[in-house]
């Protein structure tokens, strides 16, 4: 199975040159390794814990989706989503506040440094927090586990967060998995090798600092203004300057090449002005990001294309979350009623329950042929048993799929992307008809935590429907 790689973004501000360097640039680069599936989505529910202005809110999640495609990032490769286009989030949510302990939340280290300075302010504990940024965790575990996401790159001040959502997951496990786990537990990661940018005045580049360079805003004028304010040493034009450690050199690396680095520094030891050392530096970030620019100004004055890139990549991620968030509810209990009235007939004995009558309606709202359910001796009518359906489909990126999805909603078969209907509906035959004998064959693989037998006595049914 590929290894998933998950990540959110804060819709919150606008991105500078440290977002790029240190987040965007390494994100959309691993989103091009082969066997990794990638997610990557606004985290818009998040910003409404922190901003409520909703003109900057709807602001800032264009400018940032605009951003990272702008950047390069490949919609077809990768789900790119916003968070608040999954219903199955926040549903996810709900399930795991109810296993997550208050006592760990108590624990966050943004909930803390938030009561601590109301503290220290001689203000109530929890004074302005909202139970947005107490329960946010809880969200951000919701964000992966609905993902199964293996690993989750992001920030060291993140990496608290990441460890929650394993021990949320792992109680949710040990609650409701019956032995197997529904949750993947998530690894952070965190790129070491990834350059912290300094910002003008050496500090970390941060909006927090106002000390940053825009990575897009105001134009090729903006950058070479902000290089200027980079602080340097007093020294000279002619004079020897020492190049590591300043941050002008810093930034350089970070888009030069090994040949641009050397001769940058060979050019400070013999005394390269600083004024032209900037010069260089503009010359060298314009020609990353001047392309990255035109793109980006191009997508903003088309707000409709970044929209339907954004719908098509949460049909993408939804493809996969709904399925698992019905298989969630059925092991929270959350389960059809129908389901629980066959369960007890089963049983047997005593407790009558009236099961004829009900309509065995399809997944799509297609009443589907009804099949006898096994009772228990005594004559008892014919229970009408809900039938899986296949269901096909197409994609974005133009390829054909199909899926085979219980009654209850959750999916039991999922098809790799064919390149034709024809094939496509060749395989759904197949298998409807042959059933469990054409499974070795078909371009399909069991749903995450689906047992073989179970899609086999599924398949049956429907080829004795045949
Ligand atoms: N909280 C993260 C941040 O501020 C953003 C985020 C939300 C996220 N959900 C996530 C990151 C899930 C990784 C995975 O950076």
């Amino acid at each position: 199975m590929k290894s998933r790689v998950l990540t959110g973004i804060t819709t919150t501000g606008t991105p500078h040159l440290g977002n790029y360097v240190g987040a965007i640039r390494p994100a959309i680069l691993a989103s091009r390794e082969p066997n990794t599936q990638s997610f990557f989505f606004l985290a818009d529910y998040h910003a409404l814990i922190k901003c409520a202005d909703p003109d900057r809110i709807e602001r800032s999640r264009l400018e940032i989706a605009a951003t990272w495609l702008a950047c390069g990032l490949d919609p077809q490769r990768v789900a790119f989503y916003r968070q608040s286009d999954i219903p199955e989030t926040p549903a996810l949510t709900w399930l795991l506040t109810c296993v997550t302990a208050k006592g760990l939340m108590n624990r966050a280290h943004a909930y803390k440094a938030a009561t601590d300075a109301n503290q220290g302010a001689g203000d109530e504990t929890d004074a302005g927090i909202s139970m947005g940024l107490f329960s946010y965790p809880i969200l951000m575990a919701a964000d992966i586990l609905l993902f199964n996401a293996h690993r989750v790159p992001v920030g060291r001040d993140q990496v608290q967060h990441i460890e929650m959502a394993r021990d949320i997951a792992q109680r949710f496990n040990h609650l409701f998995g019956q032995g197997r786990n529904l949750f993947v537990l998530p690894e952070a990661e965190v790129e070491e090798a990834v350059a912290v940018l300094p910002g003008l005045d050496g500090r970390k580049m941060s909006k927090s600092y106002d000390n940053t360079i825009p990575l897009f805003e105001g134009g090729a004028r903006a950058l070479e203004a902000a290089v200027a304010r980079i602080v340097t040493d007093s020294k000279v034009p002619g004079e020897p300057k020492q190049p590591e450690g300043a941050s002008l050199v810093i930034i350089h690396d970070a888009f030069a090449t090994h040949e641009e680095r050397a001769a940058l520094r060979a050019d400070l030891r013999a005394g390269l002005g600083w004024g032209d050392a900037k010069e260089r530096l503009v010359g060298l970030v314009e020609r990353h990001v001047g392309p990255m620019r035109a793109r980006y100004a191009e997508l903003m004055a088309h707000p409709e294309r970044i929209e339907d890139v954004l719908e098509a990549g949460a049909r993408k991620a939804r493809a996969v979350a709904q399925p698992f968030l019905a298989e969630l509810r059925r092991a929270v209990g959350l389960r059809p009623m129908l389901a629980a009235a066959q369960a007890l007939g089963r049983a047997g004995g005593s407790v009558t329950v009236p099961i004829t009558g009900v309509a065995a309606r399809g997944h799509a709202g297609v009443v589907t042929p009804v099949a006898t359910a096994a009772s228990s001796g005594a004559r008892e009518p014919a229970a009408k048993v809900a039938l899986p359906v296949f269901k096909q489909y197409r994609e974005a990126d133009g390829r054909f799929f199909f899926k085979l999805v219980a009654a209850d909603g959750s999916l039991l078969l999922q098809s790799s992307g064919l390149t034709d209907a024809r094939g496509a509906g060749g395989w759904v035959k197949r298998l409807k008809t042959d059933g469990a004998a054409a499974l070795a064959d078909a371009p399909v693989q069991l749903a995450e935590g689906v047992n073989r037998t179970a899609v086999e006595a599924a398949l049956a049914a429907l080829a004795a429907q045949e």
